[in-house]
């Protein structure tokens, strides 16, 4: 182990490459990576990043929303099938059909899409600026969310705006958490604030503290303590990893991303090694999804 990461500091070193991790990273991954954070933190590092070569350890979607921010850099996401079921839950097809029914509408699409459903959409949005940008939208314009159900539906509470959202959920948060965690778990640690990441059915967000991304989340962490997190296993791994001294504690283990968790030190080792596999979005379609990141970053 301390072989694979002395060669991949090396590499690192003599390529003038940068690690970049999502929060949902195994630990050693995320320990080894220059900069770690939530979608909107990476991508807005991404757009401001020179280096030759970016290993991106995350999904598909992430890597490709660097790509598109920076095409000067190599964006390589480490192991290639490291995808987001959401992301997948709508085509640019299907997002092009379900404008026709509602002409006239503004677009607004979760980063956890396509490239293609980006080039369709008017805006792009993370969970931690869907309020903004849903805000930002002319009051009187409907709105179409693709693809979080969840995302959209909290986004239209919190702006009390007309919404109208695709059917498309993360299966991690979705099916991840119950009532009944937090029945169970509020019992056995009261006096501890339950965060949700707005990905988690209504039911659950309905019934936390407090709503974030999980780069909010981060934050939450480094200024209190005793804390329910609702979201993905590898944030709360990470946070008991870095703060021993707190008590964090996952609403349920089972939510676990297996994309997310794909990535391992040998993978990063050989994306340095072979510079694989470089992400390439064609030119036109970069363009014109860069027009929606573009818009978010603009409000962030
Ligand atoms: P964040 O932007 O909050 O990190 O969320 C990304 C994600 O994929 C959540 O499942
Ligand atoms: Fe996609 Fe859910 Fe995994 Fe996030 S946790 S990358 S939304 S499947």
């Amino acid at each position: 182990m301390k072989d694979i990461k002395s060669r991949i500091k090396a590499l690192k070193d003599s390529k003038n490459a940068l690690i970049l991790a999502h929060n949902y990273q195994a630990i050693e991954i995320q320990d080894l990576a220059d900069y770690r954070g939530d979608s909107l933190q990476l991508a807005v590092l991404s757009a401001r990043l020179d280096n030759p070569l970016i290993v991106f350890c995350g999904v598909r979607f992430m890597a490709e929303t660097a790509a598109i921010l920076n095409p000067k850099s190599k964006i390589l996401l480490p192991v290639q099938d490291a995808g987001c079921p959401m992301a997948d839950m709508i085509t640019g097809e299907q997002l092009r059909t379900f404008k026709q029914t509602h002409p006239g509408s503004t677009v607004v699409c979760y980063v956890n899409s396509t490239v293609e459903v980006k080039a369709e959409s008017d805006i792009c949005c993370t969970s931690s600026n869907a309020v903004k940008v849903i805000q930002s939208v002319p009051i009187g314009h409907t709105v179409l969310f693709v693809p979080d159900r969840n995302l959209g539906s909290w986004a239209a509470k919190q702006t009390g705006r007309k919404v109208i959202t695709w059917d498309g959920y993360c299966p991690v948060h979705q099916w991840g958490f119950s009532s009944e965690d937090i029945i169970r778990m509020r019992a056995q640690y009261p006096h501890y604030q339950l965060l949700a990441h707005p990905e988690c059915d209504p039911e659950i967000v309905d019934q936390a503290d407090e709503v974030m991304s999980t780069g909010g989340m981060m934050n939450y962490v480094k200024a209190h303590d005793k804390v329910i997190i609702a979201t993905e296993t590898g944030l709360t791994e990470y946070m008991q990893h870095i703060y021993p001294e707190k008590s964090i504690v996952t609403l349920s283990p089972k939510a676990v991303c297996a994309d997310m968790k794909k990535t391992r030190l040998e993978d990063v080792l050989a994306a340095l090694e072979h510079e694989q596999y470089e992400i390439q979005v064609p030119q036109e379609i970069a363009r014109k999804a860069k027009i929606s990141i573009d818009r978010m970053l603009e409000l962030s």
